[in-house]
């Protein structure tokens, strides 16, 4: 063969690997909404960033006269990008060929990206749209699945890894996203589950459809199995671009400094007014968020899912930081079982990635009752608390309003080697409310009285008198608990200058094997 023929020959196959499963099949994927696998990763990195690998593999499986059908590339594409000129590793499953589903060798490719990626320190993307193991395999698929399930736990902590769900994603298939850091499903076109409607339905009579079972939007927000829900594809991959421009390569590395002209020491004179006079009375502190941080930009991670408790990345000064804050306006801020959850991997993570944490504390507890106590608050609630303690990137609180009990404690406090502790003037910082403490201290008192006015006007007093002792942030501030009480307008100054001062902090942790969070 000439030179000429065999460079013709590279260029053919070329082609041939870039048509997948075949143009019919593309259609097919074209008119259920979705992109092909090589779509979604040219719309993902950078134009011209991506260098694809193992373009020629196919698979060896014989076996249901599999021999006489093979794809290049073998359904799933691999390779490196780059997102805003930082290198990614990616794979995208090719659902036209074999419905997308895992072979042997399409799991080594998947398997030599991951390597790749810890060996260099960078991101991880996974692209889900797969029937799941290749049923022809059999257990070399099922081995392949727990070679990246490995590798995946491996990757953990040391570079992001973050999954896209396109498609179908069933059965033991879910567990690779479920061990990375963020998934984003796109609606309509997505579902994830253990077990689909027709096994659901044999073994326990209930009728459900995908989407009700596993679609994006159930598992935003019942669930909490995704973190975002994009309406689109494009929208999911650009919010994959966007999540990465606040996140190290690596462990190793510190958050991206972006530029930042937005004022250091703007004051917000609404701030000084957005606590309702009356305590029992909720705001939104997604508008204490965006006034704060920098160009009023938040993004929101578990929108729609605990939304008693708001996390998210925002930058102060172009610095990134992971922000929680209880939210008022949904539940009065309480934490239960779902919002200490949501709060605790996502103050992991920041931590694991060396992403300082700003705090935004109004909590009046942790929510009572049986729901909440059989499904095991105890442990979910330790979470949070297990999460700050450990975390040794800066911690900056900030007590809005309600500190009250337990979540006193939980909310990055001082106790669990927060940082920089504030107030504002507003805040009240108590073992319990006004109510619940008068009810416990005076029950007999209130018991003798048979005059309702005269019972009315005990309690009132009583009350008026505990707000005046415990409903502020002076005692706290008497013994250091609290660094300083601030102006609510200049909120956003007092956090700069604090992630100043900290950004060489060091902390560490005794030596051991691994911790043992109460899971
Ligand atoms: C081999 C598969 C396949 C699979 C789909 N195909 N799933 N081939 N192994 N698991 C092939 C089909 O034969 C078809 O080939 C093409 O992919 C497209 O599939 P369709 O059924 O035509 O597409 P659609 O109607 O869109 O349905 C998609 C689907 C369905 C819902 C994913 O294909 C399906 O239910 N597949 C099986 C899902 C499953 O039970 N997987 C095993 C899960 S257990 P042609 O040649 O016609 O294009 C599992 C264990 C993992 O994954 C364990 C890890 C620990």
């Amino acid at each position: 063969m000439k030179n000429q023929d065999k460079i013709q020959k590279l260029i053919n196959l070329r082609s041939e690997a870039k048509m997948g499963g075949g143009q019919k099949r593309m259609d097919t994927q074209h008119a259920k909404g979705k992109m092909t696998a090589r779509e979604r990763i040219d719309m993902l990195v950078d134009e011209g960033s991506f260098e694809e690998f193992d373009m020629f593999v196919t698979h060896r499986c014989t076996n249901l006269g599999m021999d006489k059908t093979k794809f290049m590339g073998d359904g799933v594409v691999t390779g490196r990008g780059t997102i805003d000129g930082r290198t990614i590793f990616v794979f995208s499953q090719d659902f036209t060929v074999f419905g997308g589903s895992l072979s042997e060798t399409y799991a080594l490719k998947i398997c030599k990206i991951m390597d790749m990626a810890m060996k260099v320190g960078a991101p991880v993307i996974g692209i889900n749209d797969s029937g799941g193991a290749r049923i022809q395999e059999g257990v070399t698929s099922l081995a392949g699945y727990a070679e990246i399930f490995q590798r995946n736990i491996m990757a953990s902590g040391v570079v992001p890894q973050i999954s896209a769900i396109f498609g179908p994603c069933a059965g033991g298939a879910v567990y690779s996203p479920a061990l990375t850091d963020f998934i984003v499903m796109s609606k309509d076109t997505s579902y994830m589950f253990v077990t689909g409607p027709k096994v659901v339905k044999t073994v326990t009579g209930e009728e459900v459809t995908d989407e009700q079972l596993g679609g994006a939007v159930v598992h935003g927000s019942k669930s909490g199995v995704t973190h975002m829900v994009a309406d689109s594809e494009e929208e999911g991959l650009m919010l994959i671009r966007k999540l990465l421009s606040f996140l190290p390569q690596n462990n190793l590395e510190d958050p991206p400094i972006a530029f930042c002209d937005d004022p250091i020491d703007r004051l917000d004179e609404q701030l000084n007014d957005i606590i309702p006079e009356n305590p029992n009375k909720p705001y939104d502190v997604k508008d204490v968020i965006h006034s704060i941080v920098d160009y009023n930009e938040f993004m929101e991670i578990h929108r729609n899912y605990a939304q008693n408790v708001v996390v998210g990345f925002a930058r102060f000064n172009g610095m990134p930081v992971g922000i929680v804050a209880n939210q008022p306006a949904y539940l009065a801020g309480v934490l239960d079982i779902n919002a200490s959850r949501k709060a605790a991997r996502f103050v992991r993570f920041c931590d694991a990635f060396n992403v300082p944490l700003v705090t935004l504390e109004d909590v009046p507890g942790f929510l009572p009752g049986t729901a909440q106590e059989y499904g095991g608050i105890i442990i979910h609630g330790a979470k949070l608390l297990y999460a700050y303690g450990e975390a040794t990137v800066p911690k900056i609180t900030v007590i809005l309003r309600k500190a009250y009990g337990g979540a006193y404690c939980v909310m990055s406090s001082k106790h669990l080697r927060g940082d920089l502790n504030y107030a504002w003037p507003q805040a009240e910082i108590a073992v319990m409310g006004p109510k619940g403490a008068i009810e416990v201290l005076y029950s007999k008192e209130i018991a003798k009285m048979t005059d309702d006015t005269v019972r009315e006007e005990f309690i009132r007093k009583a009350e008026d008198e505990y707000k005046e002792q415990f409903a502020n942030p002076y005692n706290a501030a008497r013994y250091g608990y609290i660094d300083d009480v601030i102006e609510p307008r200049n909120t956003r100054f007092r956090i700069i200058r604090a992630l100043q001062s900290l950004a060489t902090k060091k902390d560490t942790l005794p030596a051991k094997k691994h911790s043992n969070i109460p899971l």
